[in-house]
């Protein structure tokens, strides 16, 4: 049921707020400072020992996945890698009994990743999901996992599922670097505290949606756009780019900012809308260069910034705020934007939002 809703996709978008919160209730406490992860209770002492963790999605799954792995480094500091399903189930990946292997996926039915899990197991390692639906093939196949409280996605391009997925790979994180030491008591109050504000946040964002409708008109007619970010927001800029051109079927590439000058900029003219995710954290700065560098050529600059900056709304076409957050906890605030943009200009270009062209909500064959 829509609801008061035209499309799915649009009712989940609007839904983040309740679902992030719905995926850290009873799991996030701040007020005892600790993390509740029931379902990994029995093999946290084997994550513990893992010498490395790997985790494995496709499309969105796999945006979030990086996420996780910045996160993880960052906090946690053990070693991960991230990889397509698709990749790692066929290229001969060394693994062993002391790896942990964490697969996602919101329907837990996907091909690949289910092959790829298959494999991770015959090797001995640790697998674990993280999976929005509930007895799943990969929910009852995995040692262990934690589910996305999400809710039925029925939108094919997925959005409250990455801001759930990411939510757990949050917590997971938090909680990882906390045993482990690796992570002072201070700043993970902060995070745990952030964390818990982020729906409040995240409802802050969504009343930007009048604006975000009016920057769509903008830019519905464009042929290609560039997504831009750095740190924890390159996997944003990836899945920004990710949902325009699932639905738009607008030409779309998500790049590490720094990457520009290895090959896009070349792609930078008047008719480029590049949408650049700026907030203010410790690689400002260098966005800001970043930025300089599209406007000297001509490019359309969108950018996502935080609440209140002023230098950005000078430089850049457009601008679209999000409240001030930790630097890790920005991914949750910073789609939101992003998602909306993609619904604004795929219906101005009158596509079929929820179901688009050639592609299935669960990809069950490889
Ligand atoms: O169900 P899964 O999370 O395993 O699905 C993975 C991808 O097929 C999925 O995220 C796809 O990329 C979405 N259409 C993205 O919006």
């Amino acid at each position: 049921d829509k609801g008061d809703f035209e499309h799915f996709m649009l009712k989940e978008i609007y839904e983040q707020p309740k679902t992030i919160e719905e995926t850290f209730r009873g799991r996030l406490k701040p007020e005892y400072s600790e993390i509740v992860l029931g379902g990994l209770l029995n093999v946290f002492p084997r994550i513990m020992e893992a010498e490395r963790i790997v985790i494995v999605g496709c499309g969105t799954s796999w945006h979030a996945a990086l996420i996780g792995e910045y996160m993880l480094e960052e906090y946690a500091r053990v070693p991960v890698e991230v990889e397509y399903a698709s990749e790692f189930r066929y290229r001969k990946p060394v693994l062993t009994e002391k790896d942990a292997v964490i697969f996602i996926s919101q329907s837990g039915e996907t091909a690949d990743t289910m092959a790829a899990l298959h494999l991770a197991k015959e090797k001995g390692a640790l697998v674990l999901g993280i999976c929005n639906v509930v007895g799943s093939s990969l929910s009852r196949e995995t040692d262990a996992g934690v589910y996305t409280h999400a809710g039925v996605e029925i939108g094919v391009a997925s959005t409250k599922a990455f801001t759930a997925q990411v939510t757990v790979l949050t917590m997971f994180a938090l909680k990882l670097a906390k045993a482990k030491g690796n992570i002072g008591e201070e700043e993970y109050q902060e995070l745990v505290k952030e964390l818990s504000q982020i729906p409040e946040k995240g409802k802050q964002v969504l009343e930007n949606n009048e604006a975000i409708k009016q920057v769509a008109e903008k830019y519905k007619d464009a042929v290609n756009a560039l997504y831009l970010g750095r740190g924890y927001l390159f996997p944003v800029a990836l899945e920004g780019a990710l949902k325009l051109k699932e639905i738009s079927y607008i030409h779309a590439e998500g790049y590490a900012a720094g990457e520009m000058k290895h090959g896009p900029i070349a792609l930078v003219d008047d008719n480029l809308p590049v949408v650049v995710v700026a907030p203010h954290d410790a690689y400002y700065e260098k966005i800001v260069s970043n930025i300089q560098e599209v406007k000297a050529r001509k490019g359309n600059v969108i950018a996502i910034v935080t609440e209140g900056d002023k230098g950005l709304k000078e430089m850049a076409n457009d601008v679209i705020e999000i409240p001030k957050s930790h630097p890790a906890l920005a991914p949750l605030l910073a789609v939101l934007p992003l998602q909306l943009l993609a619904y604004h200009i795929a219906l101005l270009r009158g596509c079929n939002v929820d179901q688009p062209r050639n592609l299935a909500k669960s990809v069950t064959v490889e």
